[in-house]
């Protein structure tokens, strides 16, 4: 096994090839600038490190590492024309430095790319890695949904929360994972169990990505802070104010939510004070180390080398404390 920088450099060297520049230039332009726009590339880091848990050398699973990290960034485009977001890396996003129709296209060719990948593949591991994107796919469009639907809501449970984040966040990096182990040829009971660790480490991710949103330094962070409460997004931190703050925390901040006077600053700073207050900050970050724990109690189980788990439990722990 190699260190967590390491897998990343062979990733980007890999990327590398890939962005090439081709015709017409308003369509792969783009497709280049947010693959090179950087990132934590941890999707692809997690497919890699699981091919080699399961014992097959990285390079293996190289394209399917990469299929994740186009997919992600499709989603990533789509997702910004979505959330009406500015920023993306410290950078413009597609749809603001373009426009609309480029952000759209694009974002359908890298979806198109993204499963093309698989042909490198041979039969049988390409019929199982597509079927996993396939429903994995079709299943963060169903958590994209949802998150636009809460929008206009003021009665979303975390129940329904949760799933709206599995769904959006959390299966693609369970199936990142299971991809990697598939590559390796690990058995099912292997592939599932890996595929689980995943998933409850993308539930964890996605909280804290709602805590950073909020309480993140626009310094550093590359989004526009303070994005989901401009939006209404009915994050953990809204739905932990408006289930445990007092009865004049909840109202105020229904109020707030559904004041269309106030300048986004104005709201964004009345909001977060609502969220510190409440103790919901707290919570939420309370939130992100149970479901890291919840993901560390499925690698124990796991049939691997504890020298493998431990790799594993180190990136979990890097992701809990992430400040991008
Ligand atoms: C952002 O993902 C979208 C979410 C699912 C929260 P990342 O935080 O992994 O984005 P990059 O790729 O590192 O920019
Ligand atoms: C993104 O959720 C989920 C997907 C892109 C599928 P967010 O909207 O919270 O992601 P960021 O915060 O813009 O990166
Ligand atoms: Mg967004
Ligand atoms: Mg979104
Ligand atoms: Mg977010």
């Amino acid at each position: 096994m190699q260190h967590i920088e390491q897998y990343q450099k062979s990733f980007l060297n890999h990327l590398e090839g890939f962005t090439v520049h081709k015709e017409p230039k308003n369509l792969y332009n783009p497709i280049n600038y947010i693959l090179e726009l950087g990132g934590k590339r941890l999707r692809p880091v997690l497919t890699l490190m699981t091919a080699e848990v399961f014992g097959v050398n990285a390079q293996t699973a190289m394209d399917a590492a990469l299929s994740i990290e186009v997919f992600h960034n499709f989603s990533l485009v789509h997702d910004d024309i979505m959330d009406d977001a500015p920023l993306r890396r410290g950078e413009e996003t597609v749809h603001e430095k373009w426009n609309l129709n480029t952000g759209i296209l694009s974002g359908d060719a890298m979806l198109i790319m993204a499963y093309q990948l698989f042909e490198n593949y041979e039969a049988e591991t390409f019929q199982a890695l597509a079927k996993l994107f396939s429903k994995t796919a079709l299943e963060v469009c169903e958590g994209q949904q949802y998150d636009i639907d809460f929008e206009t809501r003021d009665d979303v449970t975390i129940i329904e929360y949760l799933k709206m984040i599995e769904y959006k966040t959390a299966v693609l990096v369970g199936a990142a994972m299971k991809m990697g182990a598939i590559v390796a040829k690990a058995s099912n009971e292997d592939q599932n169990s890996i595929y689980e660790f995943g998933r409850l480490l993308g539930i964890a991710f996605q909280l804290q990505d709602d805590y950073l949103d909020a309480f993140g330094n626009p310094e550093t962070f590359g989004k526009q802070v303070g994005g989901d409460i401009i939006e209404n997004k009915k994050t953990y931190l809204v739905l932990k104010t408006l289930e445990s703050g007092s009865k004049e925390t909840q109202s105020a901040l229904k109020k707030l939510m559904s004041n269309s006077e106030l300048s986004n600053e104005n709201k964004v700073d009345k909001v977060k004070v609502l969220f510190t207050n409440s103790g919901s900050a707290e919570a939420t970050q309370e939130a992100v180390k149970d479901y890291t724990n919840k993901a560390f109690k499925v690698l124990e189980g796991l049939n691997i080398p504890e020298d493998k788990k431990q790799l594993l439990r180190v990136f979990g722990e890097q992701l809990m404390t992430r400040r991008v």
